[in-house]
């Protein structure tokens, strides 16, 4: 019996390189028994590679070379021929789990050479068995650049993304090429529990397994995702069998939109109704306002309420399709919150502007950029806080072609505020700023001047007698003159370092 010891399960150029010295010298494959050098303490192939086990000495019984053949094995045989296709299949079959495909694969370039309607057989065992596990191969390479999700986590090289991910075979290699080429610019990595994968920007490094706990489950870059999965979701077209069978059950656990499936579809059939009995929207024509009554306690998604990341993904959704009020109908697309849930200081403005309207993110456009730099200069991480708005959509007023912003009045307020409260519920801030008087009055209720927080922030109740800081929005800074701006500047960042101290926000 010839033993052969390949050097880890996807040595395939050593499969190579080994099956053609044995083809050569003529060993048959049932006098070959193969195996891989880092498995011997774990899970030896079966059959006769166990008569190979005991020898210390298993790792230098290389097969022979081209030039040296031992003595005693039977007549060399011609320079073997190797069909392309056959070598196309071997590369993918190579990568299976099974232990039994080194063989199966050296079996069938042995009968190549010596069965000539083999290459047309399209219902020999062998072929059959190859094909078999050659197409497994391809659908876990398909399924895991489908289904790694990227988290996010802090080095002090800046942020790396890193995923987790359970491959049936040993695929993880092969695929290093496609996601080098997809995130060319990202340093990332992947792990599975046999082997992973790093990118530095510059080089693709191969290491060991990992754990799965080295994954951080509650990222930016998640919340993101989730929000995304949770407002592309079209409760009209769910079909849940097809689902599944596209993203088999057995990934779910690794893929975090998977826990908004079971609420997303539960309030699929209501949301899919409330979307027929819509009227149709007219762009830019101003309609009269329809205001929704608020339900603030009631909740848009009881099922989701133990994972607040999940139900957060779900509101989203729902402000999404949310056409409430004239301005819900205008808007290019309502802009959620930004944050994650459990942050200390949520920061509310009064209405998205024409920048975050077209980009769909709160705080982007001139104000925002404003608010960014008091925030650095206040030591205030904008990712530790939870960034909306009272009232969801854009509202404006055309001029010409110009979309001039327009003051949000009570009954917009009102509408937006059962998403405001949904917001404060699931993130659970313990402290909320209110930038200007539109976000005090929806935060509060009542209307307060920014001067009221100076002698102890007023409180909500009877919502939630949380304390309310309330500040200038930083488009009445924009509007002020620049004398005046320097001196409410330094007032406006200690309004954020306050509120942010008194929440013990992350800074
Ligand atoms: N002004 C706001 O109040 N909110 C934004 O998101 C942008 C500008």
């Amino acid at each position: 019996m010839r033993c052969v010891w390949l050097a880890d399960e996807t040595d395939t150029a050593g499969w190579r390189r080994e099956a053609r010295a044995l083809l050569r010298a003529g060993v048959s494959p049932h006098e070959v028994s193969w195996g891989v050098a880092g498995a011997l303490g774990d899970a030896p192939a079966a059959g006769p590679l166990r008569a190979c086990e005991p020898s210390p000495g298993l790792f230098d019984a290389a097969p022979p070379s081209d030039d040296e053949v031992p003595a005693g094995t039977p007549a060399a045989v011609p320079a073997p021929r190797v069909p392309a296709s056959f070598l196309t299949l071997a590369d993918s079959a190579l990568l299976h789990r099974d232990a039994g495909r080194f063989a199966l694969l050296y079996r069938l370039l042995w009968r190549l050479q010596r069965e000539p309607g083999l290459r047309g057989d399209p219902l020999d065992a062998d072929w059959l068995a190859a094909q078999a596990l050659a197409q497994a191969v391809h659908r876990d390479q398909h399924k895991m650049r489908a289904f790694v999700r990227f988290h996010e986590r802090p080095t002090p090289e800046g942020p790396q993304y890193v995923a987790w991910f359970e491959p049936e075979h040993h695929t993880l290699a092969s695929q290093a090429g496609f996601f080098q080429r997809r995130f060319a610019r990202m340093r990332w990595a992947i792990f599975t529990p046999d082997t992973s994968i790093a990118w530095d920007g510059h080089r693709l490094h191969h290491g060991g397994p990992d754990r799965r706990e080295e994954i951080p489950t509650d990222d930016a870059t998640q919340a993101l995702w989730l929000t995304y999965y949770a407002s592309i979701f079209n409760p009209a077209r769910l079909k849940l069998a097809t689902m599944a069978q596209h993203m088999p059950r057995k990934y779910w656990h690794n893929l975090p939109e998977a826990r908004l499936i079971a609420p997303l579809a539960a309030a699929a059939a209501q949301r899919a109704e409330a979307m027929v009995k819509r009227p149709g929207t007219v762009p830019h024509r101003r309609r009269a306002v329809c205001v929704e009554p608020a339900h603030p306690s009631r909740g848009v998604m009881p099922a989701a309420s133990a994972d607040p990341l999940a139900a957060l993904a779900i509101v989203h959704a729902h402000i999404q399709a949310c056409t409430a009020c004239a301005h819900g109908r205008q808007a290019t697309q309502a802009v959620a919150g930004e944050g994650a849930p459990g942050a200390a200081l949520m920061l509310v403005g009064e209405q998205p502007g024409d920048q975050e309207d077209l980009q769909g993110r709160a705080f982007v456009g001139p104000a925002g950029q404003l608010l960014d730099r008091a925030l650095a200069e206040a030591g205030i991480a904008r990712e530790a806080v939870y960034l909306t708005n009272a009232v969801k959509h854009f509202g404006f007023t055309l001029r010409g072609t110009r979309r001039l912003h327009k003051t949000p009045g009570q009954q917009e307020v009102l509408a937006c505020s059962r998403w405001l409260e949904e917001e404060i519920a699931l993130v659970q801030p313990t402290r909320l700023l209110a930038l200007g008087a539109t976000a005090a009055r929806a935060l509060l209720g009542v209307t307060v001047s920014v001067s009221a927080s100076r002698g102890g922030p007023p409180r909500r109740r009877p919502q939630d007698g949380r304390e309310v800081h309330v500040t200038w929005h930083p488009a009445a800074l924009l509007r002020m003159p620049p004398d005046e701006r320097e001196r409410a500047w330094a007032r406006w960042v200690a309004d954020l370092r306050t509120a942010a101290s008194e929440s013990s926000v992350a800074r």
